[in-house]
């Protein structure tokens, strides 16, 4: 049906009989002849219609609407100097229609214009419902192929390294990563259910049992849990799981394989090794464990300073086991007025959302003097001031912003604050290409956290993390007190703030892994039934072995520079996990339900 792709065509063709297809883009009538922008997947080429070549076919293109699907033949001419288009590719030549067919019309009113000239008003709910509009735009198009181009990239580099792609079940048990399961009625097995996979977690270890030694997935997961512009509810991992091979050559090898993707899709060189960071350093110097490190304003903890002095906020904060952390805002005192940083301001109101009372501050002056409210200014001694300045590098003009109180609650209120005054300050570099990659690999997590509602463990990753045997003491009977306080040989790598992949070192000895199931409140009985065949295998001559997988939305986010991953993803779930397009989910037959032996208890609030 063509000889040319729309956006291909080139001077170098001038002279050229060609047969093009695509989408009326739009058209406009210039006192006789009718210009066409045509629009394939290669771009858009301009079309000229000239009565005199047909009246038929003129008749044709003046009726035309946006996003007619029609063939044209023609000859590629140059276009007169005066009408050339710098910002085309294609913006030298035309195409002098000798022919055009109508493919297919469009019959009632579009929902949007499709053309990329309006694109930037139109509501994400529309152009979900009708995804399939949305992805001719030259955005979205982009997006996707920036999406293939990713995964070739990584296909190609792990085949190289002996990796093979093994699919591994969708229909399957529930494999804990924290999320709620999806799961599904077995029709079958009455009664009983499938949970659709989390991660491929258990089947790679069970691959790596299998002797498979190198394996990768473009994989599916699935996870019933609050979304948010970077989460979806089915979403892709670059996944993989790798014997015989210690952390550092995990590390090492993820490098490579990051490397040679942005190399691929960016043409870009990434400066490495990353840096590293441990997850207590990490805590300790931005109260996060996926910080942004493309700006300073780093945590400074000052409880040491604060405790004994007299304002009752600090001291309170440090005696009750907690703590006083403070950011430096360079040129803060300019950019932040106090009302900003007060009750019903909008830094204050960050600090809120983290669960933070709010922010006590100082303002720093010329000579060193500061400004602040009169508690702290009162009492801190010239000594401690000195220390305070040194301590966070505060220069004149400087807004040191303080958070008290349970140590997580300042992390997390203090996280917040310099995510936002990074953004709204303009610090965030962006300004060269390598800036604004910052790679970090974040080592040495905990292996659980406290689950104070709860009163128990969680793994904080899964728990088929290994612990750092430095941690364990030196046998087995030591385990059930060591296991809480153990760090794991987990790492995950985060980019420009963002937790793009994560993994670790896998247990393979199951009396270990019992112990961490029951470390998680899994008593043996109830692992062996959940886990049952896990253990049996490590049984079996496991081998040594560890993985990690990568968000491959994420990363195809981050490197199409869009701010949702809802922008990578062909056809992906609103908010509330559902596909405005096709509307699912949706409801199912009584008959169905019966087969499935499933009866809803569901109440429309409205019956
Ligand atoms: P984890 O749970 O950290 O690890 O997931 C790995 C990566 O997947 C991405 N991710 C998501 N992306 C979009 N929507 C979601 N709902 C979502 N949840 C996670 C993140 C994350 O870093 N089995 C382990 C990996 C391993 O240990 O090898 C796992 O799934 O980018």
């Amino acid at each position: 049906m063509r000889s040319h792709g729309c956006g291909d065509l080139r001077q170098s063709a001038t002279g050229q009989a060609v047969q093009l297809c695509g989408w009326v883009d739009r058209s406009r009538d210039h006192g006789g002849v009718i210009f066409i922008d045509l629009r394939d997947r290669s771009g858009t080429v301009q079309i000229t219609v000239d009565p005199d070549n047909g009246a038929e076919m003129f008749a044709v293109a003046e009726h035309l609407r946006n996003e007619t699907v029609i063939q044209v033949e023609g000859k590629v001419r140059e276009r007169p100097a005066d009408a050339i288009n710098d910002k085309l590719p294609t913006g030298q030549i035309e195409v002098l229609a000798s022919a055009i067919t109508v493919l297919n019309s469009v019959k009632g009113n579009l929902p949007f214009a499709v053309s990329v000239h309006d694109e930037e008003n139109t509501r994400e709910e529309l152009r979900l419902r009708h995804r399939y509009l949305d992805l001719r735009r030259e955005r979205m198009n982009s997006n996707l192929r920036l999406r293939a181009q990713t995964i070739q990239a990584a296909r190609r580099f792990l085949e190289e390294q002996g990796f093979i792609e093994v699919e591994t079940p969708v229909l399957t048990r529930s494999t804990p990563e924290g999320a709620r399961d999806y799961v599904l009625p077995s029709r079958v097995c009455g009664g009983e259910w499938f949970a659709l996979p989390q991660s491929p977690q258990l089947f790679k270890q069970l691959l790596m049992v299998g002797g498979i030694e190198r394996y990768y997935q473009v994989a599916r997961c699935f996870r019933d849990e609050d979304l948010r512009a970077d989460r979806q509810p089915e979403f892709t991992q670059l996944d993989m799981e790798m014997s015989f091979m210690d952390q550092e050559q995990i590390l090492e090898l993820n490098e490579s394989l990051i490397a040679a993707i942005w190399k691929s899709v960016k043409g870009i060189d990434l400066p490495r090794p990353f840096p590293r960071l441990t997850w207590h350093d990490a805590m300790e110097r931005y109260g996060t464990d996926r910080p942004d490190t493309r700006y300073g304003m780093e945590l400074v903890n000052v409880s040491d300073l604060v405790a004994d002095m007299g304002f009752k906020v600090f001291s309170g904060a440090v005696a009750s086991g907690g703590s006083v952390k403070c950011i430096a805002v360079p040129g803060g005192n300019d950019a932040v007025s106090n009302v900003r940083i007060k009750p019903g301001g909008d830094v204050f109101s960050e600090a809120q959302k983290a669960g933070a009372g709010g922010l006590a501050f100082i303002r720093v002056r010329e000579g060193g003097e500061i400004d602040t409210i009169g508690a702290i200014k009162d009492n801190l001694s010239d000594e401690k001031k000195a220390e305070l300045l040194e301590r966070t590098g505060a220069e004149p003009g400087t807004l040191i912003l303080f958070g008290a109180g349970d140590t997580a609650t300042v992390n997390k209120a203090l996280d917040r604050v310099r995510q936002y005054l990074a953004r709204e300050l303009g610090m965030v570099k962006t300004d060269s290409e390598n800036d604004s990659w910052n790679f970090l690999w974040v080592v040495d997590f905990p292996m659980f956290e406290f689950n104070a509602d709860e009163n128990r463990y969680e793994a904080l990753h899964h728990p088929f993390c290994a612990p750092n045997t430095d941690d364990l003491g030196s046998d087995a009977s030591q385990w059930a007190q060591t296991l809480p306080g153990a760090r794991a040989q987990a790492y995950d790598l985060v980019l420009n703030g963002l937790e793009l992949g994560g993994g670790s070192l896998r247990i393979h000895d199951s009396a270990l892994q019992r112990q961490v199931l029951e470390t998680v409140g899994l008593p043996l009985e109830e692992a062996n039934a959940q886990f049952g065949f896990l253990m049996e295998a490590l049984d079996m001559g496991a081998p040594p072995h560890g993985g990690l997988a990568f968000g491959l939305d994420r990363m195809v986010m981050l490197l199409a520079g869009e701010e949702s991953i809802r922008d990578t993803i062909a056809f992906p779930k609103t908010q509330q996990a559902r596909c405005l397009m096709t509307n699912a989910p949706g409801g199912v037959a009584e008959k169905q339900l019966q087969e499935l032996h499933v009866a809803s208890t569901w109440v429309d609030d409205e019956d």
